[in-house]
């Protein structure tokens, strides 16, 4: 099937997207749900590759697998895992049953502890909250927190997550001791960064008349260590193994979050994950957004060869989008090693990559727009901003937004540019300054497009986009819920630390790592 793919992308690759387009292609070629629409009719995509692309979802057996993921099936294999962050939104959901056990009793109920939890710190004189975590305990909260900013009404939240002093120096810099809480989120509670950052901050509290046994709280499926850090049990939020850290923002790891915008704000966060799970278990074929999300990202990295995806929000809110998006995916597909433990034999997850429109368009979509590489465009914006006074504003981010992917498409021919600058050059100079402006166009983009960026419009944004990783993952055969490969630096990391500080000698180690430990001593 792949060379069947790899094939038909070959060729069509030269067929012009622009010839493609009518007004039936617009509607045959997207996906509506009730508040939002996935458009990819930009894409070289016609019908007759599409139903290539659903036959090997199909036959990869997407519909099956997704059906044992919300079964809490152990389909995480190489950890003997379920992958149940759907429970976690599943708000008036059915039995979710892992090893013959209903784990919905144990979510409502943490949820519920939650919500009392950050009720009572949201009531009490708690100026500032401050999230130590890193990965999928920092980028999911801290994306939200951002996301939602218009509907924050508790205490300012700050996210902490480099290990790199600088971070933590210039949040807890300003910050008054005596009223900040400072939430630790850790789903092993054993990573070094967190736990740095969290014994730094410890006694900052402590030196600056706080009181970090009553103002710590922990996030955590390993209880033993949060005790053993001293934060009792009653501030201890747990959650289960089959929630995996990049897919953990809908249980305990989003407290900070719904500190910022409150239980229901959180609670309508959950019900639009919840939302696009039911949309992603019911839709059909080319009616589900997730999977044809999927196929068209398939379409692009495993047939066209394309080797990164641009994610280009037009929605300064969702400035970390993009790294989050670059976790979600590139730490569940980026790998080279199917379930069975033989080599994929094709590219795999691509480079995710990106920032807000319209900043990138001064910065980097030069290269979009006329470098050698096609870089498939994943826009996105809102029908409506929060600021109603500066609907000037908005209307001028969504035409910004349509104007880059009706460029990438259609581009600009010699005879345009000639025609464009013949009142200010002739001759040889014409043609030379011509062919610079010259777009070759043809660069394949989608559009989501949604209502408004509240909490159910985020949730059903984020799901989406983690279904779509599933159905990726399922058609590569990759386990998309492991993360082996980041274990080697961390190993490497913990026996460089006693050699830079000078306490182990380097032997042993390659001669460019030991002339920059020395040069790095030398000077620090
Ligand atoms: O090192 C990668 C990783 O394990 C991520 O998968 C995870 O999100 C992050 O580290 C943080 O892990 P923890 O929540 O256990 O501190």
């Amino acid at each position: 099937m792949w060379d069947r793919l790899k094939a038909r992308a070959d060729a069509v690759q030269d067929r012009r997207i622009v010839d493609l387009m009518d007004d039936a292609r617009a509607t045959e070629f997207a996906v509506e749900t009730a508040t939002m629409r996935f458009d990819y009719a930009k894409t070289n995509l016609d019908a007759e590759t599409r139903d290539m692309l659903l036959a090997l979802a199909q036959d990869a057996g997407v519909a099956a697998r997704r059906g044992a993921m919300f079964a809490g099936a152990p389909i995480n294999e190489t950890e003997g895992r379920a992958v149940l962050h759907t429970a976690l939104r599943n708000l008036d959901g059915d039995a979710v049953m892992v090893d013959g056990q209903d784990v919905m009793p144990g979510v409502r109920e943490t949820l519920a502890r939650m919500e009392a939890y950050a009720g009572q710190v949201r009531d009490s004189a708690v100026t500032d909250v401050v999230n130590i975590g890193i990965g999928g305990s920092d980028l999911g909260p801290a994306m939200a927190t951002q996301a939602l900013s218009p509907y924050h009404d508790g205490p300012r939240v700050h996210f902490v997550s480099n290990v790199d002093g600088a971070h933590i120096a210039d949040v807890l810099q300003g910050l008054e001791a005596k009223t900040t809480f400072v939430v630790v989120a850790s789903k092993t509670f054993t990573t070094i960064e967190t736990m740095t950052n969290a014994r730094t901050a410890r006694a900052w509290m402590s030196e600056h008349g706080g009181d970090p046994s009553a103002q710590f709280a922990a996030l955590s499926t390993n209880l033993e260590k949060t005790a053993a850090f001293g934060i009792p049990g009653d501030r201890v939020f747990g959650f289960e193994d089959w929630v995996g850290g990049r897919y953990s923002m809908w249980g305990p790891i989003g407290l900070s979050l719904m500190i910022a915008i409150g239980p229901e704000g959180f609670r309508a966060f959950l019900r639009g994950g919840q939302e696009m799970d039911r949309h992603f278990r019911a839709a059909e074929g080319a009616e589900n957004m997730p999977l044809m999300l999927a196929l068209v990202g398939i379409w692009h990295r495993q047939a066209c060869g394309y080797a990164s995806r641009a994610v280009l929000p037009y929605d300064q809110r969702l400035g970390q989008l993009p790294a989050y998006l670059q976790q979600l995916e590139m730490e569940s597909n980026g790998k080279s090693v199917a379930m069975d433990g033989t080599r994929i034999p094709v590219d795999t997850g691509p480079i995710v990559w990106g920032a807000p429109g319209t900043n990138g368009q001064h910065a980097f979509y030069q290269l979009i727009h006329q470098g050698t590489s096609v870089i498939p465009c994943e826009f996105m914006v809102a029908a409506r901003g929060h600021e109603p006074e500066l609907q000037h504003h908005h209307a001028l981010l969504m035409a910004n937004c349509l104007a880059q992917s009706e460029a990438l498409m259609r581009g600009r021919t010699l005879d345009a540019a000639l025609a464009k600058i013949a009142d200010k050059f002739a001759g040889d100079e014409l043609e030379r300054q011509a062919a610079h402006r010259v777009f070759d166009g043809n660069r394949p983009s989608t559009t989501l497009v949604y209502e408004t960026l509240d909490p159910f419009t985020l949730g059903q944004i984020i799901a989406l986009y983690e279904h779509r990783v599933f159905v990726e993952g399922v058609i590569l055969g990759i386990n998309s819920y492991d993360q082996w490969g980041v274990e080697l630096g961390k190993e490497l990391a913990t026996a460089l630390q006693p050699i830079i500080e000078g306490e182990t000698p380097a032997d042993g180690k390659d001669g460019s790592t030991r002339a920059l430990v020395a040069w790095l001593r030398a000077r620090g």
